[in-house]
């Protein structure tokens, strides 16, 4: 299969997508990070301009080898922060027929980051308060006919199975559509095959694939396609 089959399938429509992860200032010249590339992110907004879209890509510190693949013809504003981020996905959501949440959003920020660089010789305590969850913000918010799409990347653990851990996030998130991708040391991040199911707001399978991050990124424009001639 290929783009080929459905071009044009999503004429018509605007997306708004972000990727990459957020970066939460420490001192001057040290953060809080996470391993996201903007693979996913990046590939969802090439397989959407593709597909006929006018794509708007947030791009929250996108490796520079991944940022060098965006296509001409997405429009690419970045951030870095999650409040940052927050406040660019509320402006694109007035106008965007979709918004998906593909960015690794810091769940915390330094309270007392320091302005000048922090010297090491006497202990250091870091002050974490938590970050507003911007998916669940946008689909509490969301116009009539949007589309919210997020993603819940889950590794499982002794208890609960990691599609589980993701079926409970749909519930919990709102968002129409939740695509759940494995995670763990070996899988998930950067140029690697990856596995998604992607479910209801009630936490039920649409579909899944296996593959590139190309092919999860055409099943993920399917199901919003889908969604929108529901
Ligand atoms: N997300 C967000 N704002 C946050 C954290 C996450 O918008 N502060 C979004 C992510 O972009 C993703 C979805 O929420 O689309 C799920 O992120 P994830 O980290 O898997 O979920 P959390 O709700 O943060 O739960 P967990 O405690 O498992 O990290
Ligand atoms: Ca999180």
């Amino acid at each position: 299969h290929g783009v080929g089959e459905r071009a044009g399938d999503l004429a018509g429509l605007s997306i708004a997508i972000s990727a990459g992860g957020t970066r939460e200032p420490i001192d001057p010249v040290r953060f809080i990070a996470n391993l996201s590339t903007g693979r996913m992110g990046v590939e969802l907004a090439n397989e959407a301009l593709a597909r006929g879209a006018t794509v708007s890509l947030v791009s929250a510190n996108i490796d520079a080898s991944v940022a060098g693949m965006v296509s001409p013809g997405v429009q690419v504003s970045k951030v870095s922060t999650a409040h940052e981020l927050e406040a660019a996905m509320e402006k694109l959501a007035a106008t965007h027929d979709v918004i998906v949440m593909s960015a690794a959003v810091s769940d915390f920020r330094v309270d007392n980051s320091a302005d000048v660089k922090i010297k090491r010789g006497a202990p250091l305590k870091l002050s974490l308060v938590e970050n507003p969850d911007i998916l669940a913000g946008l689909a509490r918010h969301k116009r009539e006919g949007q589309i919210v799409v997020g993603f819940a990347a889950e590794t499982g653990d002794e208890h609960v199975d990691y599609l589980e851990y993701g079926r409970q996030k749909a519930r919990r998130k709102g968002a129409d559509l939740l695509v759940i991708n494995r995670v763990g040391a070996q899988a998930g991040f950067g140029d690697v095959d990856t596995t998604v199911t992607i479910v209801d707001s009630q936490g039920r399978t649409l579909s899944d694939a296996t593959g590139s991050k190309r092919d999860a990124a055409a099943a993920i424009m399917t199901a919003i396609a889908r969604k929108k001639s529901d």
